[in-house]
């Protein structure tokens, strides 16, 4: 553990420019549950073709409409962590510094990050699903249901389309400014660190090798293997909350 700890705080000395590219892992230990990990991970308990898909919206507006608000409620009840803060720190050590996740439950806006790339999009905007138009959140906030109930959701005021979250659903296009950004930030770089993502979801995955094709180190912060980690320049086997806060500390950053 020191060792990768040493190697990476090493490489990131060397660096001005850096990408922390983020998934479901960095929020885990803020008790959001991640995806894929085995029993905790949300699709081993839910169908995400039920839930996550343009197609499930249309079938079951309600079902789809009310799994999303109880997930809405979660990320709300819960706060950043140490390792968030730590990524908010790390913005003062370099000269560049963004955060390109594919989180949406806002956690790196609450600890203080400022340059932030939502790929995924985002629990807190909701749209109607044929218009885009946007929908106050304060309404949303008066629709109460019980965990995982179903609720219909409301007309659009300007449309009447059914209103939807605004994240991204399997099918779907990213919202094109952040794929140009996450690209563009990714290609400049120097070291981008991979922290708590499968790296299995497209075109998301695809950002560690467009780093290493362009000369970046990639520096992955995991506990668990995955497919990454044989092209990653060194892996730390840690906890996002254990292994960011020390990462901070040595650079210096207060
Ligand atoms: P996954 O659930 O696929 O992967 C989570 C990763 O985090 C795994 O590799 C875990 O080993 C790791 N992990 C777990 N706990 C951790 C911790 N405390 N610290 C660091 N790492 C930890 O989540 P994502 O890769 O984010 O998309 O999934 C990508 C996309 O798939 C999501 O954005 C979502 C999902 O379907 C959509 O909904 C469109």
């Amino acid at each position: 553990m020191a060792g990768e700890r040493e190697r990476a705080v090493e490489v990131l000395r060397r660096a001005s420019r850096v990408v922390a590219l983020t998934g479901a892992g960095m929020s885990q230990e803020s008790g959001v549950p991640t995806f894929r990990d085995a029993l905790t991970g949300l699709w081993s308990r839910y169908d995400p073709m039920e839930l996550a898909t343009p197609d499930a919206f249309r079938r079951n507006p309600a079902r789809v409409f009310g799994w999303y608000l109880s997930r809405w409620r979660g990320a709300r009840t819960v706060s950043p962590h140490a390792g968030h803060v730590a990524l908010a720190r790390l913005e003062g050590a370099f000269g560049d510094f963004a955060v390109v996740t594919q989180n949406v439950d806002g956690l790196h806006r609450r600890a203080g990050s400022r340059e932030i790339v939502e790929l995924h999009g985002c629990l807190e905007a909701f749209r109607c699903f044929d218009g885009g138009h946007s929908f106050d959140i304060d309404r949303i906030e008066q629709l109460a249901p019980p965990e995982d109930a179903e609720v219909e959701p409301p007309a659009c005021d300007t449309c009447g389309s059914p209103i939807r979250p605004g994240v991204v659903w399997f099918g779907e296009t990213l919202p094109a400014g952040a794929v140009e950004r996450a690209w563009r930030l990714v290609q400049q770089s120097d070291v981008v660190l991979v922290i708590g993502t499968s790296a299995v979801v497209y075109p998301a995955a695809e950002l560690p090798g467009v780093a290493l094709a362009a000369g970046a180190e990639v520096i992955e912060i995991n506990p668990q293997e995955t497919p990454l980690t044989p092209r990653a320049t060194l892996t730390w086997r840690a906890t996002a909350a254990a292994a960011l806060p020390q990462l901070a500390d040595a650079l210096g950053v207060r």
